[in-house]
């Protein structure tokens, strides 16, 4: 877990003495690793991989989150106690995960005020996004939303290509559309019309964002 981004500042000792507590597996692209509503009894912290989080009706899914390398998440259910998963977490590439059970986590955190420190802060920053989320649904029309979950994919995760930034991933439009709150035949038009503005190219479903042009 040294490599692991959540694990930075730690000394070597530190590391070797929580090491044991986590379950490394590799999970292949499609694995649900629970659903919304199911109890949970571990957290898990992302080595290498993606993983998406999202709600689910009848027929339409909402994608609240994309989580990569250093990320974690199922603290959720770990921390309020009697409350189940809030969402569900869906391997979308080949990733290796470790997990931590619920003993082992509380242990954890009683024991380790930098580690508290550490999640509240990305608490915040996810209740940061949240309301991001909330305002973007509430006053911005599709195009803009789409623009700005396109901006904000390549400004966490994207890799700089020639003349733009690449999400690092394949995202189908049916994807974006989750993102975004809308449906699939929308989103394609409008990603149509901005690959007509040179604002992006997408190949072999992989998107570039060519900022200069925004
Ligand atoms: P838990 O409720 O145990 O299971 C679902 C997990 O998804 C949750 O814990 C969090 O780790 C994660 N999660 C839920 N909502 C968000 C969000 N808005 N942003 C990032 N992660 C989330």
């Amino acid at each position: 877990i040294k490599n692991v981004p959540f694990f930075e500042g730690y000394e070597q000792d530190e590391i070797q003495s929580v090491k044991p507590l986590f379950k490394k597996r590799k999970y292949s692209r499609g694995t649900l690793l629970f659903m919304e509503g199911d109890a949970g009894e571990e957290c898990y912290v992302i080595e290498t991989g993606l993983v998406k989080i999202y709600r689910i009706d009848e027929s339409r899914e909402i994608t609240l989150a994309l989580l990569d390398d250093g990320d974690y998440f199922g603290e959720m259910a770990m921390m309020q106690k009697g409350l189940t998963r809030s969402a569900t977490a869906e391997v979308v590439e080949p990733s290796v995960i470790y997990s931590l059970n619920r003993r082992d986590f509380v242990h954890f955190m009683e024991t380790n005020p930098k580690m508290c420190l550490k999640l509240l802060e990305e608490t915040m920053e996810r209740l940061r996004k949240a309301n991001d989320q909330i305002y973007d649904l509430t006053f911005l029309d599709l195009k803009s939303r789409l623009v700005k979950a396109i901006i904000r994919l390549a400004d966490e995760k994207g890799i700089e290509v020639e003349g733009g930034t690449q999400i690092p991933f394949k995202l189908t439009h049916q994807q974006l559309a989750n993102m975004v709150g809308s449906i699939r035949e929308s989103v394609s038009k409008l990603l149509q019309e901005l690959q007509d503005e040179k604002i992006v190219t997408i190949k072999n479903k992989l998107i570039t964002l060519h900022r200069q042009n925004l």
